[in-house]
């Protein structure tokens, strides 16, 4: 039986104080539920604090992204072990938006799900066709380019450790949701692709969809065979729609 999950992405949104106000809502209405299983991902800025709330609660901590490399000279940037040793578990990694606007290609993805892995943090590796790729009727070659090179050299056991997020980029953050039977039909193609890849593994692995996810949709997509629960954006900055969307996720 795979793991049911349902994460909150919060993107770049939420000052401190207002990221300990929605995770306290958050624990006070989910906060001891195992199944499915909670994950919000805030900004790094408000990792630690969230940390210390979600303490004691069932609530997983996951971070938005992280650098390629142990530590050293690279302004700016975050190293796995700085979020593994402050209660970070789950790090979305090779989202949409870190490969448009960063430039983040497989094989950087990749350089970060390997380090990840190695420091014991949990990636949701997300990948996800454009528009016209689904128009050129290219989803699945798009996808299949993604998945072999963000999962490039990974054996059958790392494998078991990752979740991926298939969201296609034209359904984020425009209310357009794939119907549940589109987002099964790469869900299932995912799951083909991991299986000749990395054999048995690729049974246990949960996929989520991501995209327009909301309380009302969630329930559809959720039912689907391959559907292993979502990674919301938008509708997991308000309390009440994500708690519907875990509500009607089933376990
Ligand atoms: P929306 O739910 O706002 O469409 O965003 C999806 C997403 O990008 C989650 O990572």
């Amino acid at each position: 039986m795979r793991l049911k999950i349902i994460a909150g992405n919060w993107k770049m949104n939420k000052t401190t104080p207002e990221a300990t106000e929605l995770a306290r809502g958050l624990i006070a209405s989910v906060g001891q539920t195992e199944r499915p299983r909670v994950v919000i991902c805030p900004p790094y800025t408000a990792l630690s604090e969230v940390a210390k709330t979600l303490k004691g609660s069932s609530i997983f901590l996951g971070a938005q992204n992280m650098y390629f490399k142990e530590s050293g000279a690279y302004t700016g940037e975050i190293a796995p072990s700085m979020l593994l040793t402050i209660g970070v578990a789950y790090v979305i990694l090779g989202h949409s938006e870190r490969r448009e606007y960063f430039a983040e290609s497989d094989s950087i993805v990749n350089e970060k799900v390997k380090l990840a892995l190695k420091t014991g943090l949990i990636p949701i590796v997300c990948v996800g066709e454009k528009l016209p790729d689904r128009e050129k009727g290219l989803t699945e070659e798009v996808i299949a380019v993604q998945i072999d090179g963000s999962l490039a050299g990974l054996g059958e056991e790392e494998i078991r450790k990752i979740v991926i997020a298939y969201e296609p980029v034209w359904a984020i953050g425009t209310g357009k949701t794939a119907t549940p039977e589109m987002a099964q039909q790469v869900h299932s193609f995912i799951r083909k692709r991991l299986r000749e890849r990395f054999a048995a593994g690729a049974e246990t692995i949960s996929i989520l969809y991501g995209g327009s996810v909301n309380a009302e949709n969630a329930a559809g997509l959720m039912n689907q065979d391959d559907i292993d629960g979502a990674l919301v954006g938008g509708a997991s900055l308000k309390i009440d729609q994500f708690i519907g969307i875990i509500r009607s996720s089933g376990k």
